[in-house]
C-alpha cells in the first residue's frame, strides 16, 4: 500500500480541498475526536474525567509527555514552573512601546514573538535540553504576559508574579491585584478558571494548532511558532468567538428585538450575521466541551452571587436554536465559547481578554504539538500545493 500523496504525485494528480474539510496534514497521539459522537479524549483519557479529576498543569503534563506525573514529576514540574515566571526587565518596558488601546491579542503575540529575542537557545530546535527549557519558559510567562497586556490596557502598575501562589492563582492576582492592598484569591473563581482552561488545553488539528505546527515545520523556534499560533486564534471565527459571543449577546440585549428576531436575522444570513459559539467543523452532534462549559456556568454565577441578564439570552437562543431546523439540518450545536464569556465577565475579565484566556488553555496542546512534529523523522516543510485561475502567459505591453 501507498499513501494517497505519494499515490497523487505518481498519477500527477491535486486534490483540492479548501479549508482541509477532509485532508490530514498529520498523524498524531495527543488528542482523539469523534465529531458525530461528541466524544473528546486527551492521550486517550475522556475529556469529562480529565476535567473532574485534574488540574491545568497536570494536563499539560499529561498532553506534552503522554502520561498522567507522578507527583514527585508534577511537583518538580510546577517548581520550575515558578521559577520562570519573571519577564526580563526590558521585556516588562516592552509594554509601554505599545498603545494602551491595543487589543491584548496583538500584545500577547508581539510579546511571545519578542521572547525568542532573549532566548537565543531556542533557536536550536534540534537540542532536547533547549526544548525543554523552551516549554517551561513558555507555561511561565505567557500568564505573566497576558495579565501585563490587561493591566496596561487598563493603565495599570504591572506587578510582580508571587511564585509562593498556585499558576492559577497567580494569573489571578496579577490581573485582579494591586500594589497597594493584599489580594485574596477566591477559591471558587480559582477552581473555576482552572477547568476552562483544562478545556481548552489540546483540540488536534484546529486552525491555531495547525498554524504552530506549519511555522514550525520550517524549523522556526517554539516561540515564534506559537506566537503565529495566537494570532490564528485571534480571529472570531476560531478563538476570538468567545469575545464575539458577548457582544452579539450585548446587541441583542441592547437592540430590546428579542431572540426570535435575532435567530431569524441569522437565518436570513442577513449582512453574513452567524449565530457566534454555535457550530463546528468537527463536532456535529453536540460540544463535550460546551456541556462542561453550560455547567460550570450555573455553578460560578450562582457562587459568585452573580445575576447576568446575557445569561438568561444565551440560554433563551440555544434552546430556540436547538429546536430549529436551520440549525437542525445544519448540525449547528452551541460550541466550547458559547458559554466562556459569561464566565469569564462574571469573573472580573474585560471582554477583550477572552480569547487571550483561551490562549493561555491551549499554550500546552500547541506545545506538545510542537514537540511531536519536532521530534517526528517524517515531518516536512509544510507547503501545500494550488490550482493556478490567473492568466495564461502574457507579453508584457511594449511601451
Ligand atoms: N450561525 C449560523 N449559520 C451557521 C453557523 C453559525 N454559527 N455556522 C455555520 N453556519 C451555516 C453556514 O452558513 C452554512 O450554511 P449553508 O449550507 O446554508 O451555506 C452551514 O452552516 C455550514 O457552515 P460552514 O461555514 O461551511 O461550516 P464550517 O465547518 O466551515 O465552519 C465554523 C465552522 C467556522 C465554526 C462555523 O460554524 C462558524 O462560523 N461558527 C461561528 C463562529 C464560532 O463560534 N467559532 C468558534 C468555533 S470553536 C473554536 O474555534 C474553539
Amino acid at each position: 500500500s501507498i499513501d494517497i500523496s505519494t499515490f497523487m504525485k505518481q498519477t500527477g494528480y491535486t486534490a483540492l480541498d479548501q479549508g482541509f474539510v477532509n485532508t490530514a496534514s498529520t498523524r498524531s497521539a495527543i488528542t482523539y475526536i469523534d465529531g458525530d459522537r461528541g466524544i473528546l479524549r486527551y492521550r486517550g483519557y475522556a475529556i469529562e474525567d480529565v476535567a473532574a479529576n485534574s488540574t491545568y498543569l497536570e494536563v499539560a503534563w499529561l498532553l506534552i509527555y503522554g502520561e498522567i506525573p507522578s507527583a514527585s514529576q508534577l511537583e518538580e514540574f510546577d517548581e520550575k514552573i515558578r521559577r520562570h515566571t519573571l519577564l526580563h526587565e526590558d521585556l516588562r518596558r516592552f509594554f509601554d512601546a505599545l498603545p494602551h488601546s491595543a487589543h491584548p491579542m496583538s500584545v500577547l503575540s508581539s510579546a511571545v514573538s519578542a521572547l525568542s529575542t532573549y532566548y537565543e537557545d531556542s533557536h536550536d530546535v534540534r537540542d532536547p535540553e533547549h526544548v525543554e527549557l523552551s516549554t517551561i519558559r513558555l507555561l511561565a510567562k505567557l500568564p505573566v504576559i497576558a495579565a501585563y497586556a490587561h493591566k496596561k490596557s487598563l493603565g495599570q502598575a504591572l506587578l510582580y508574579p508571587d511564585n509562593s501562589l498556585s499558576f492559577v492563582d497567580n494569573f489571578l492576582k496579577l490581573n485582579f491585584g494591586n500594589m497597594a492592598e493584599d489580594y485574596e484569591v477566591n477559591p471558587v473563581l480559582s477552581k473555576a478558571l482552572d477547568r476552562l482552561l483544562i478545556l481548552h488545553e489540546d483540540h488536534e488539528q484546529n486552525a491555531s494548532t495547525s498554524t504552530v505546527r506549519l511555522v514550525g515545520s520550517t524549523e522556526a523556534n517554539i516561540f515564534a511558532s506559537i506566537s503565529a499560533g495566537i494570532n490564528a486564534l485571534y480571529g472570531p471565527l476560531h478563538g476570538g468567538a468567545n469575545e464575539a459571543v458577548l457582544k452579539m449577546l450585548g446587541e441583542i440585549q441592547q437592540s430590546g428585538e428579542g431572540v426570535q428576531k435575532f435567530v431569524e436575522r441569522v437565518k436570513r444570513k442577513e449582512e453574513g450575521v452567524r449565530l457566534m459559539g454555535f457550530g463546528h467543523r468537527v463536532y456535529k452532534s453536540f460540544d463535550p466541551r460546551a456541556r462542561l462549559v453550560k455547567e460550570s456556568a450555573d455553578e460560578v454565577l450562582a457562587d459568585l452571587g452573580v445575576s447576568d441578564p446575557l445569561l438568561d439570552i444565551a440560554r433563551e437562543l440555544e434552546e430556540v436554536a436547538l429546536a430549529d431546523d436551520y440549525f437542525i439540518s445544519r448540525k449547528l450545536y452551541p460550541n466550547v465559547d458559547f458559554y466562556t464569556g459569561v464566565i469569564y465577565k462574571a469573573m472580573g475579565f474585560p471582554p477583550r481578554m477572552f480569547t487571550v484566556l483561551f490562549a493561555i488553555g491551549r499554550l500546552p496542546g500547541w506545545i506538545a504539538n510542537w514537540r511531536e512534529m519536532n521530534e517526528d523523522p517524517n515531518t516536512k516543510i509544510g507547503r501545500p500545493q494550488q490550482l493556478y485561475t490567473g492568466p495564461e502567459t502574457r507579453a508584457w505591453p511594449q511601451r
